[in-house]
């Protein structure tokens, strides 16, 4: 029989310990014998590691990890890391209960923005039984990203009745959806009057909202951010916003986490902050999917063929 697992969790703000009792109880229901420790610095000879921006001494101390599981979406950060080495398999989460989290997320922002809910909240609210309605047609919403968040996104706002684009790297047909590809980003941003950023950070993405792409929006758009901070370039966001192209910006992803106290973001009368929370990770999805993975792993499956394998040239 196969020597016991074990696997190393090293969880820094996400508070390890509190992983520990999902991994053993996905564990049991994966049918898989692994022993989780929290990492401390010391030498488990961990099989495997659950991180999330770790310590950068597990991957010198650790010396026999067979995969690495990113308990989050996001891989940037840990794929940034120098220390990690080059051949060992990353694997992150698929949706795992962040996306429909993120989808209502998105949902509650619209209907605040079609709305105008805001005049109704606040220490000043309006009490005005015959306040405008808006009648016309749906604002049309466009998703840049289409991975298993983004196309939860979409197809939950579709739901609602508004039109739907989704733009993403590679072609993808979702029902209902209006795709764009690649090559089509000027023109998917010239229709979207909401623009949902679920992006991925890569080579690819990063800057990739700069003042010439945001510009491209039709007056009056809105955006909401809930892909990676790194994609959208801060001050023309800020520009735009002060010049009145763009309405409004609800952020939850920030280049610096957490966003500095002096932030214009925190201060700007158009745009919400809110601290990176549209989708937590909610622990026992996260945990089944981390525990299969393994499971699968130790039954002999390539890395490459599970869900969430990380394609390092890509960048997620
Ligand atoms: C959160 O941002 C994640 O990457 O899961």
């Amino acid at each position: 029989m196969a020597e016991r697992a074990v696997v190393a969790v090293a969880l820094s703000s996400m508070d390890s310990a509190s992983w520990i009792e999902p991994l053993r109880q996905a564990c049991a229901t994966a049918g898989l014998d692994a022993r989780f420790e929290v990492w401390d610095g010391r030498r488990i000879d961990a099989r495997y590691a659950v991180v999330w921006l770790p310590p950068p001494q597990l991957f010198a101390v650790e010396r026999s990890l067979r995969a690495v599981f990113n308990a989050g979406a996001g891989v940037e950060r840990l794929l940034a890391m120098p220390e990690l080495p080059p051949g060992l398999p990353v694997l992150r989460l698929v949706d795992a209960g962040m996306a429909p989290k993120m989808a209502e997320y998105v949902c509650f922002f619209l209907a605040r923005i079609t709305r105008a809910l805001d005049r109704f909240l606040g220490p000043n609210p309006l009490r005005d039984w015959h306040a405008d309605r808006p009648r016309g047609a749906p604002p049309i919403v466009g998703v840049l990203g289409l991975g298993a968040i983004g196309a939860r996104i979409a197809q939950a706002v579709a739901a609602f009745g508004y039109p739907v684009r989704g733009w993403s790297r590679t072609p993808k047909q979702l029902a209902g959806i209006e795709a764009f590809a690649a090559g089509q980003l000027d023109e998917f941003l010239a229709g979207t009057q909401i623009l949902v950023d679920v992006l991925p950070l890569t080579d690819e993405t990063r800057d990739l909202l700069d003042r010439a792409r945001l510009s491209r929006l039709p007056r009056g758009a809105h955006l909401i951010n809930v892909g990676r901070a790194g994609t959208i370039v801060d001050a023309d966001l800020l520009a735009l916003l002060d010049e009145g192209h763009l309405a409004s910006a609800v952020l939850d992803v920030f280049r610096v986490e957490p966003l500095p106290a002096d932030h214009l973001f925190w201060h700007h009368p158009k745009v919400t902050v809110t601290p990176h929370l549209s989708g937590p990770t909610p622990r026992l999805p996260a945990a089944r999917q981390i525990a299969e993975g393994i499971a699968r792993l130790e039954a002999g499956a390539p890395a490459a063929a599970l869900p969430g394998y990380v394609d390092r040239a890509r960048g997620y």
